[in-house]
Order: structure tokens, then C-alpha cells, then sequence
């Protein structure tokens, strides 16, 4: 693994922080994208310490600005001649509507607009490095959850923190079939990934009131983000799951998503959307 980059968004804590520390333990040269200096230099020291690897890098990002996503995949392909895996793993929920920088709606800007954007600016340089893999962190869903497309920004609905997550996390299914399908004969592959539920400091800012109490009366019995990892690093790294692609993992085993996930016409609305908020004129 010495020469394989692997880059994780969100690694300074919970799911993003146990997957780095996974791929360092492996031998991936781990770079960690974070928002916060000073929270992602003292989990990369963290990193270090426990995977014995050097090789961990920090590159400092608000995913829900588009022009720090931007820099960020400049600053990473000045950097870096090759990227062998991407894991969009940063997400969450957020009880109040709020906009990005951008003037999109939040949950919209940080839990699906930044992994399309960022995987998009990257798709050249794992598509050189190939065979390589992208791993999109999603959630488990009802089957009949839905993403409303004419409405992706809850502006002529009320909000909910809840169902704005619910629907950013379908997205990411979306996203990773209809990436899949354009990726199609080609060595890179995009899955995506439900952890189950574990202790994290997911929602700490922004979980609705019923599911703060239920998240306190469980959490002594949830698994940890290490245990939660195990189910990334599966997708990320197994030779089983060679030239696997377009597939919704749990533990080691595809998963069935929400019937409107399959629905190529809406991952199509979706992905049109997505490309004309991020002004990506040139997706894939
Ligand atoms: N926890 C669960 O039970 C559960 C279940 C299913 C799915 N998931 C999914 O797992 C993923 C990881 O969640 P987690 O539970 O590990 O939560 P977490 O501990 O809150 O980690 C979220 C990470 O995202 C980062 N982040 C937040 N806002 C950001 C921004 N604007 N720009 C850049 N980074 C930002 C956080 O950085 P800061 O520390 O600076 O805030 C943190 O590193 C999410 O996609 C979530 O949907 C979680």
C-alpha cells in the first residue's frame, strides 16, 4: 500500500476518523480533509500514533463552501501525482433550514452537493490511478423514502432537519448509480456504504429533539465508529469487491435501497440539478 493515496473527507471524528485510521493501519498514504486546524491536527496526531504511518496528511476544507471544495481538489492535485481511493464519509443532520455560503439550502450544499462536486474535480486523477475506488457514505432508509426533486432546497415546503438528511442521504444512492453507470468499463469503481448506527458526534449540533433522547438512552449500547469502520474499509479495500461498482453495502452484504434510487430518470434529474448548483459544466 506505500504508494496508494487514499483521501477521507470528515476524518477528524466518528466514522471519518476510524476509516483514516483504518487505511493508515493498512499502509495508505491517508490524507484527512477537515474544516477545523486544530481538531484535524490532533486527530492526524492521533492517527499517527496508532498506525505507526507517517504518511497522514491534513487538508483543511468547509465542504459546504464550493469554492473550498474547489481549492481543496487544486491543493490536492498540486500535491499529489495519484489518488487511489476516495471515501466521502463528512455528513449531517441539522434541525434549523440554514444556507451555505453558496445560498444553498444546507443539508443539500454539505451532505450531497460536496461529495458530487469533489468526486467530480477528482474523477481524472482516480481515473489515471485506476483501478480505484470511491466510497460514498449513506445512511438505511425506508424503502418508500424519497428525494423531492422539484423541491431539493425545501422552499416552497416546510423544513425538516430529519427529512432534509433523509433526502441528501438518498441522494448520495442516486449519485453513486448514476456515477457508476457513466463509469461503466473503466477501473474505477463507486459504491456506497451504510455504517449502522454508532457513537459518533453525529447530530450533536443539529439532531431533532425526540431523536437527541433516543440517541442518549442508546448510545451506551451502539457500536463504536471503529466497529462502523470495519463496513467502509470492506468496501474501500476488499479484493472481493474488485470491479464491484453501483452497489449499497451493510455488513459485508448488498443491501436493497429505496425503490426511487433504481430510477434512472431521477438519478438523471438529480445528477443535472447537482451539476447546474456546482457549476460543473464538464461532469462525467
Ligand atoms: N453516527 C451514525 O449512527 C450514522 C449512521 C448512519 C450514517 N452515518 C453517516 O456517517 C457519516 C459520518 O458521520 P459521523 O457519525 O462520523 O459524524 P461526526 O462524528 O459528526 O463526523 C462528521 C465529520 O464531518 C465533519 N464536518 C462537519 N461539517 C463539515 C463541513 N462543513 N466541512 C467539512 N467537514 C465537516 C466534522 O468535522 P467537525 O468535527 O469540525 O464538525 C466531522 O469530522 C455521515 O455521512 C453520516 O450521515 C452516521
Amino acid at each position: 500500500m506505500a504508494d496508494k493515496v487514499a483521501l477521507v473527507t470528515g476524518a477528524n471524528s466518528g466514522l471519518g476518523k476510524a476509516t483514516a485510521l483504518g487505511l493508515a493501519t493498512q499502509g495508505f498514504n491517508v490524507v484527512m480533509v477537515c474544516r477545523n486546524r486544530e481538531r484535524g491536527e490532533q486527530a492526524r496526531q492521533d492517527i499517527i500514533a496508532q498506525s505507526s504511518n507517517r504518511a497522514v496528511d491534513l487538508m483543511l476544507a468547509d465542504l459546504s463552501s464550493q469554492q473550498a471544495v474547489r481549492q481543496l481538489a487544486r491543493d490536492f492535485q498540486a500535491k499529489y501525482g495519484r489518488l487511489d481511493l476516495l471515501v466521502n464519509s463528512a455528513g449531517g443532520m441539522f434541525t434549523k433550514r440554514a444556507e451555505s455560503v453558496d445560498g444553498i439550502e444546507y443539508s443539500l450544499a454539505f451532505n450531497h452537493l460536496a461529495p458530487f462536486l469533489l468526486t467530480n474535480l477528482l474523477l481524472d486523477t482516480l481515473k489515471a490511478s485506476a483501478p480505484a475506488r470511491i466510497v460514498n457514505v449513506t445512511t438505511r432508509l425506508f424503502p418508500n423514502a424519497a428525494i423531492n426533486l422539484d423541491d431539493l432546497q425545501f422552499t416552497n415546503r416546510a423544513y425538516s432537519g430529519f427529512q432534509a438528511y433523509t433526502e441528501t442521504k438518498l441522494g448520495n444512492m442516486l449519485f453513486t448509480y448514476a456515477l457508476a453507470r457513466r463509469l461503466q468499463g473503466q477501473a474505477v469503481t463507486v459504491n456506497c456504504v451504510h455504517p449502522g448506527v454508532f457513537r459518533s458526534n453525529f447530530g450533536s449540533q443539529g439532531m431533532p429533539l425526540p431523536m437527541r433522547v433516543l440517541n442518549t438512552l442508546f448510545r451506551p449500547f451502539m457500536r463504536d465508529a471503529r466497529q462502523a469502520a470495519e463496513r467502509v474499509l470492506y468496501v474501500a479495500t476488499s479484493p472481493a469487491l474488485d470491479g464491484v461498482s453501483g452497489k449499497y453495502f451493510g455488513e459485508r452484504q448488498e443491501l436493497t435501497s429505496p425503490r426511487q434510487a433504481y430510477d434512472e430518470a431521477a438519478q438523471e434529474r438529480l445528477w443535472q440539478a447537482s451539476a447546474q448548483l456546482t457549476g460543473m459544466s464538464h461532469t462525467v
